[in-house]
């Protein structure tokens, strides 16, 4: 499914998580061509129009995930996408993934934006108290922007992904709700856990000066 359009502004800069639009599939596929772009996520293959648009359809019936598209202050278009996935049920549990596909808003915090909103969505909404996410250990900036609202480093794949030449690892992620974490561990919470877990509670509590539904 799409999930509920969402404005997030810090410092005088807005990016809008909203709906994707079929019609924007085409702008999304040229984007989601490049090789610098797909380098460390799961897509090798430059994406079709056809293709996108029938992932666009697939997505927008799939009841587990929430996606949305990701549109800075300046554009109308979108110009990637972010999402929740594995949306749990007995588990409370979700994954989450993005992909910002136009090259002239990488560093310019739009990755951190869409993460503190996605993530106050999926805890205040959504309900989740996990989300599990991973990253390529050489995407150094996209782990910097999860650390930043809470996830924590809690495992590693080796040698799992190959490109440019060689095998590389990747960083297994964790976000752990801080409000529910006495029912998550009911034995006491493991104290490497607290940094990340503070991280998550200033994120959450900071969230609703900057995040709003439209
Ligand atoms: C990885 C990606 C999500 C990062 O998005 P972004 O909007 O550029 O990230 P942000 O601007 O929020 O930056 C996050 C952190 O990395 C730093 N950073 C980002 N780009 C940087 C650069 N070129 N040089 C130095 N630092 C950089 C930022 O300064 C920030 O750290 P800070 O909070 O300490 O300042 C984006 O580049 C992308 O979508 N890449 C292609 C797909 C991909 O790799 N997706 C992630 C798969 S796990």
């Amino acid at each position: 499914m799409f999930a509920n359009p969402i404005r997030i502004e810090i410092d005088g800069f807005g990016v809008t998580l909203r709906p994707l639009r079929k019609n924007e599939m085409e702008h999304i596929a040229e984007l989601f061509a490049s090789m610098e772009v797909l380098r460390y996520t799961n897509m090798v293959y430059a994406p079709t129009v056809q293709g996108e648009e029938e992932w666009w359809e697939k997505a927008s019936k799939e009841p587990n995930t929430a996606i949305w598209g990701i549109v800075p202050d300046g554009e109308d278009t979108a110009v990637g996408v972010t999402g929740l996935h594995q949306i749990n049920a007995i588990n409370l549990s979700c994954t989450s993934g993005i992909i910002i596909g136009d090259r002239k808003w990488w560093h310019k915090g739009v990755a951190y934006r869409a993460h503190l909103a996605r993530t106050w969505y999926a805890a205040n909404t959504l309900n989740r108290y996990t989300i599990q996410s991973q990253v390529r250990t050489k995407n150094a900036y996209s782990l910097k922007a999860l650390l930043k609202v809470g996830y924590r480093v809690s495992g590693r794949f080796d040698c799992n992904c190959f490109h440019d030449g060689v095998f590389c690892d990747t960083w297994v992620l964790s976000w752990v709700n801080p409000y529910k974490v006495n029912v998550l561990y009911p034995n006491g919470v493991p104290k490497e856990l607290q940094p990340s877990l503070d991280k998550a509670k200033q994120a959450l509590n900071f969230a609703p000066q900057a995040v709003k539904f439209l």
